[in-house]
């Protein structure tokens, strides 16, 4: 079956978002980055197949639009995972340990950054400096940053959202 990135048609709630967002923020200078926040905001990603939309919305080439959206990390392609574990990987959280904790993340979960696992629970993502550097190396999960992780705290996290995610399945 298509999946999300590969789909080169958006469906119909799709189309009607991205012409919200234009709608809504086409008229402001520099609009592009404020109309993919948007939609990535309400989609948790921007669609492929939003590009051409958004290029003749802003009246942009294609390339400018994919190109503003390749350059930016924070910009997903597909749909992410239940949760998105975020590991910083700015200057603190390095000298503080995170490169040897986003090794045991990769390990722990089975996926790299921008992967999501085949259960569809996880999608890791490096980030850079979530402001909490005095608690060096940070992860980030939704609106929650937790500080001082090491390769025990990051499994009881996992953990703990796999409960949660049984919780939210359950009848
Ligand atoms: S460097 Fe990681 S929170 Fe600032």
């Amino acid at each position: 079956m298509e999946n999300a990135t590969q789909r080169s048609v958006l469906t119909e709630e799709e189309r009607a978002l991205v012409t919200e967002a234009l709608n809504a923020l086409k008229a402001k200078p520099g609009a592009l980055l404020p109309v993919l926040h948007f939609i990535q905001r309400k989609l948790s990603y921007v669609p492929p197949a939003a590009v051409s939309l958004i290029a003749q919305g802003l009246n942009l080439s294609n390339a400018d639009v994919h190109g503003v959206i390749s350059f930016y990390h924070e910009f997903r392609h597909q749909a992410p995972g239940g949760h998105v574990i975020q590991i910083c990987r700015a200057e603190s959280c390095q000298s503080m340990g995170s490169r040897a904790l986003e090794k045991h993340a990769c390990s722990r979960l089975g996926i790299g950054f921008h992967e999501t696992t085949k259960d569809n629970n996880f999608t890791l993502e490096p980030v850079y400096c979530l402001g909490n550097c005095m608690y060096s190396p940070c992860v980030r999960v939704g609106d929650e940053i937790y500080g001082e992780m090491n390769d025990e705290e990051f499994d009881n996290l996992v953990n703990s959202l796999l409960t949660q995610v049984i919780e939210v399945k359950a009848p």
